[in-house]
């Protein structure tokens, strides 16, 4: 897909050459410097009572008279924001699912930013994805080759770096859906690390991947006793970019990759299980992060690690009660083996500490009393670092990618006693989204930290089931401004 700014204002739409213009208007009205022939199409359209100046409406017209475009859509903005442009367009587009349109361009009533542009992109990404890898009958990719953005002189500048962005991040999520989409037989721990290494080649970027043995040996308890219900080999994947001197403290990004989560001898019911292949999209998020990252190329340094394996009971899976060592050295009694995630993490968050972080966010579809805590909107933030959660905040606005900050007051932590260990790995229902914070907060006393709980963000469910992507755009914005670029 090709994204592009091209200066026009709205007094000349109508000379715009393309398959589909998409207009963009106001919810007061039409912008009385539009373009006259356009103007009188759309008014006509408001005066039969075909067009209605509302949110979510649209008027779609087919070689409309006196305009150059193929075909004509409008659609409405509830205000100026890159948020109400992003759904507009995304509206836009659906009107013209299917009807083979090629070019399209589009233009807005109001001062585009980077994040309007950034938007643009990441709605048409959105609306022309589809997956493929074990569905090579799907459709072909929708029609739409080449997307332009009509700009004014003055906002080009900006226009141009959130068309860059945006194409960057775009690939990430793309990357994203295309890994968490795949089913737990096509995407395996050793498929991820592949994967990994792919993504390596690319770039150029160093990649390490470790297997059980040199787990064994560093003394991975947590993470080897998930694994260790399985027949797939666990892989335990690090990715290093480099952007600055060597001796630069990187960010560190962790990210539950679990392949297939069954929930183990603490076995999941069956309604529905098929989902928790979803459950490696925290690791699938942070490869597309990296994916962007090495694309906009700043200047730090970044490394991701993805613990990945499967959660499957089996005469050798753990069971609960069983207690294990973890890497930092405190023992684990797993009362419930389908709180999985946070024992695959904390050995990883162990290992971060190696790096000498600036800081370290792990991602992970971590606990469902998040998604009933926060829905499907807002990824759950935990962090004791009142500047990340103010970084978080700033980079969820600019990327449309909300983020909601959590407690983490140390109450909480009283639930993760146990007689037998260090602590249990599950405390009541009530609060889960935090308990489980509060186990991996035991793990980071060594450097800043946030956890990123999307188990309500990062996939759907219903008919439209499957990956979005999330939160590559939040973890994108978030790292770049750790360079200064935002
Ligand atoms: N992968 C799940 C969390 C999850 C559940 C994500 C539903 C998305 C939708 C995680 O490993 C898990 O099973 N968590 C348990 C924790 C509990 C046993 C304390 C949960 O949320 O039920
Ligand atoms: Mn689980
Ligand atoms: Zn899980």
């Amino acid at each position: 897909m090709d994204f592009r700014h091209q200066i026009s204002g709205p007094e000349a739409l109508a000379a715009v050459a393309c398959d589909a213009l998409v207009l963009v208007v106001h919810i007061d009205g039409l912008d009385t410097r539009l373009d006259p022939a356009v103007a009188s199409l759309v008014s006509e359209a408001v005066k039969a009572g075909d067009f209605k100046v509302k949110t979510d409406r649209t008027l779609y017209l087919h070689r409309p008279v006196g305009v150059k475009a193929t075909r004509l859509v409008v659609t409405t903005a509830a205000d100026a924001t890159p948020k109400a442009f992003k759904k507009a367009i995304a509206t836009a587009l659906g009107q013209l699912k299917g009807l083979g349109a090629r070019r399209v361009a589009a233009s807005a009533p109001f001062a585009l930013t980077a994040e309007h542009a950034e938007a643009l992109v990441a709605a048409t990404a959105d609306a022309t994805y589809v997956y493929r890898h074990t569905k090579p009958s799907a459709p072909a990719d929708a029609a739409i080759a080449k997307v332009t953005l009509l700009c004014t002189q003055q906002d080009a500048p900006a226009v141009q770096q959130g068309l860059a962005l945006g194409r960057a991040v775009a690939a990430g999520v793309k990357l994203a859906r295309d890994l968490a989409n795949r089913p737990g037989n096509h995407c395996t721990p050793t498929v991820l690390a592949e994967q990994a290494r792919k993504l390596g080649r690319h770039h150029g970027l160093k990649v390490e991947v470790l297997d059980r043995k040199a787990l064994e040996k560093l003394g991975m308890g947590a993470f080897l006793a998930v694994a260790q219900g399985s027949h797939e080999p666990p892989r335990f994947i690090v990715v290093h970019y480099r952007g600055a001197p060597k001796g630069e403290p990187p960010v560190v990004l962790v990210g539950k990759g679990i392949t297939f989560d069954s929930g183990g001898i603490s076995i999941k019911p069956a309604a529905e299980m098929d989902e928790m292949k979803f459950d490696m999209g925290g690791a699938a998020s942070v490869l597309g992060t990296l994916h962007a990252v090495a694309e906009l190329e700043p200047k730090l340094n970044l490394v991701c690690i993805v613990p990945a394996c499967e959660n499957m009971p089996g005469g050798s899976a753990v069971k609960p009660g069983d207690v294990v060592t973890s890497l930092s050295g405190q023992t684990i009694e797993i009362l419930n083996t389908d709180a999985e995630g946070r024992l695959v993490l904390c050995d990883a968050l162990t290992y971060a500490e190696r790096f000498k972080p600036a800081l370290v966010v792990d991602v992970a579809t971590l606990t469902g009393a998040c998604m009933i805590a926060l829905g499907h909107h807002h990824s759950g933030l935990f962090t004791a670092d009142d500047a990340m959660a103010t970084q978080f905040q700033a980079a969820a606005k600019s990327s449309l990618d909300p983020c909601w900050r959590m407690p983490l007051d140390e109450e909480y932590d009283e639930a993760l006693k146990s007689n037998f260990a260090d602590m249990g790995n599950v405390g009541p229902r009530a609060g889960g989204a935090i308990t489980a914070a509060m186990f991996l907060r035991r793990y980071t006393g060594k450097y800043r930290w946030a956890h990123l709980d999307i188990a309500g963000t990062a996939w759907k469910s219903g008919p439209s089931k499957g990956a979005t992507g999330r939160p590559v755009g939040l973890l994108t914005h978030f790292v770049l401004a750790q360079a200064g670029r935002g």
